[in-house]
């Protein structure tokens, strides 16, 4: 593999004022960052104290091996939606490493409306268990809630992917052999008492965790019955007379150490094998990549530049080096797993997409992850291209990125635009983790594309009844899409809404990538097959 020349030269001014701009996004992303994983002292963070119960992530801490790291998905879940009342979604989720073997934890955060659900809870809550599912993941669920968000039971109760789903996929998965272990500590109550009474083992707190259909108040007014909730179904009711629990915990840090007594217990997951040779640094440093990662996404970036500071020794075996350059392809490894890396350097073209197609390929046959590196504003648009069958050479790229069966993992380190979001293992295509840096802009296509479509449509219209379309309207109406467009395509508006995993630093793709490889040999993957390729 030859080693890539870097051609940024990091002593000058262009570099320098990239690198001094991205610092300023760099330190917006961490407050935002700090400012969820840091609860910081409110009132319900007090009480919660008070009552001797650790703090959601302190206790994902507290269960994974020392020195071990955490894969947090989706921090910024619910940013700047809801007055910001939900903090990641009132939900920590992530994969952390127990007994040396990765698990994956889901946290209620009681600080958080009593850790009830509204939609983005339970779109977080099932994203966690779907990367189970695909990675063979046994799955900790640490339960402090309230159970549905009352407020807004028509966001969360009926639907298909709605509260019920979460019971529907512990049945699922236990049948796959999946183990999931509840920790109750704190209020479980209505559908959520389904979350222990379906895991394997359940391990509930003394005079703090309670599981039952019905709260009190709910059996005073339905059998006039009147109760306490430990009497109900506190600790001693469920691991004594119900059975419900199996383990009973003195506090927070017991119930912990329980659940890791019982990771070990596991039998060994049936592993991928890959061939992982020595890690080695690359030859550019990862911190490097902020003076070349471009906010202003008019400017183009050379996709090389930024492989060569993600992957071992910054060595890169391209693949059809002189063939249909917008797309570069080629194999690296990444802290010593081979990836294959599908990376954008332009527009997608006819060519660039049977190159692309011919890659994974490549990649499905020999077994190898790939990686996406998207910044992408589309395929080619205009006569010539559709004569030539554009659409048929992008379906085929699109299929054969749609039935790839190796781990793909897609990372936007720029723009994801139209159709290219699509053939580049958007989310549609099932990456098994997708990240954005925190400049990365997401639409259907760029601001400015929009706002001419629609006005000339406008124009269009009023053409058609013999009006004329007056500049001034003309220009209200294009900067009121752009300023839309500007606002719905950053990278936090998508992490919000969970269109993505997360947003990272730059600097950890490589960290990440490795992470989400080695989370992946949880599980042998399937074959690759394809169906028909229209030629
Ligand atoms: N829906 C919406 N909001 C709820 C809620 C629910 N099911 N349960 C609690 N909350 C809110 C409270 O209104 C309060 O909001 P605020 O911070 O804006 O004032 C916040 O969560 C904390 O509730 P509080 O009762 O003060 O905290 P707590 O720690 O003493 O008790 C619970 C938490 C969850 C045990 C308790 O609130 C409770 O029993 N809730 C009802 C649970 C229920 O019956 N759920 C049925 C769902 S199907």
């Amino acid at each position: 593999m030859y080693q890539i020349e870097s051609k940024i030269d990091t002593n000058s001014a262009t570099f320098k004022e990239n690198h001094a701009n991205y610092t300023e996004i760099m330190n917006q992303f961490q407050q935002r960052m700090e400012s969820v994983l840091h609860q910081g002292n409110s009132p319900a963070v007090q009480k919660h104290k008070k009552r001797g119960k650790l703090l959601a992530r302190e206790r994902i801490y507290q269960l994974l091996d020392a020195n071990t790291p955490f894969l947090e998905i989706s921090p910024l879940a619910g940013f700047d939606m809801h007055d910001n009342q939900f903090p990641s979604a009132g939900i920590v989720a992530g994969i952390g490493i127990v007994h040396g073997r990765p698990i994956m934890i889901a946290a209620n955060d009681a600080t958080v409306k009593g850790g009830t659900y509204m939609d983005l809870t339970i779109k977080k809550h099932l994203r966690a268990q779907e990367i189970a599912m695909e990675n063979g993941l046994p799955c900790v669920y640490m339960v402090d809630s309230g159970g549905a968000f009352l407020p807004e039971q028509d966001k969360v109760f009926p639907d298909k992917n709605d509260f019920g789903r979460f019971f529907f996929n512990q049945a699922r998965m236990s049948s796959a052999g999946i183990p999931q272990i509840a920790i109750v500590m704190g209020s479980c109550t209505a559908g959520g008492a389904y979350v222990p009474a379906m895991s394997d083992e359940t391990i509930i707190v003394r005079n703090q965790g309670t599981i039952f259909l019905g709260g009190p108040p709910l059996v005073k007014a339905a059998t006039g019955e009147i109760v306490t909730a430990e009497e109900l179904g506190g600790a001693v009711v469920h691991t004594t007379i119900s059975g419900v629990a199996d383990h009973i915990a003195e506090n927070d840090e017991h119930a912990l150490s329980i659940c890791r007594n019982i990771i070990r217990t596991f039998k060994p997951a049936d592993t991928q094998t890959i061939d992982q040779i020595a890690i080695e640094e690359p030859k550019y440093s990862p911190k490097e990549l902020y003076g070349i990662a471009q906010p202003d996404l008019r400017k183009q970036v050379d996709p090389k530049e930024v492989i060569a500071r993600i992957v071992d020794g910054s060595r890169f075996h391209e693949f059809k080096a002189n063939y249909a350059s917008t797309l570069i392809t080629g194999f690296a490894h990444i802290m010593g797993y081979p990836v294959g890396i599908i990376a954008n350097n332009g527009v997608l073209f006819g060519e660039t997409a049977l190159k692309g197609a011919h890659f994974v390929e490549l990649c499905t046959e020999r077994k190898t992850p790939i990686l996406f590196l998207q910044n992408v504003t589309g395929f080619i648009v205009g006569k010539e291209y559709e004569q030539k069958g554009i659409a048929r050479d992008g379906a085929k790229m699109v299929h054969a990125v749609a039935n790839a069966n190796v781990p793909k993992f897609t990372v936007v380190f720029g723009g994801s635009f139209g159709a290219g979001n699509y053939a580049m293992c958007g989310r549609a295509y099932d990456p098994r983790f997708m990240f954005m840096w925190p400049h990365a802009k997401i639409s259907v296509m760029g601001g400015e594309q929009a706002a001419n479509v629609l006005t000339s449509v406008k124009e269009e219209q009023l053409k058609a009844v013999g009006k004329e379309f007056p500049d001034a309207e003309r220009d209200a109406l294009k900067q009121s899409i752009l300023n839309k467009y500007e606002k719905e395509g950053s990278a936090y508006y998508s992490t919000a809404r969970m269109w993505d995993d997360g947003i990272i630093d730059p600097a950890d793709t490589r960290k990440i990538i490795a992470m989400g490889i080695a989370v992946s040999l949880n599980k042998k993957w399937k074959d690759t097959k394809n169906g028909v390729f229209r030629m």
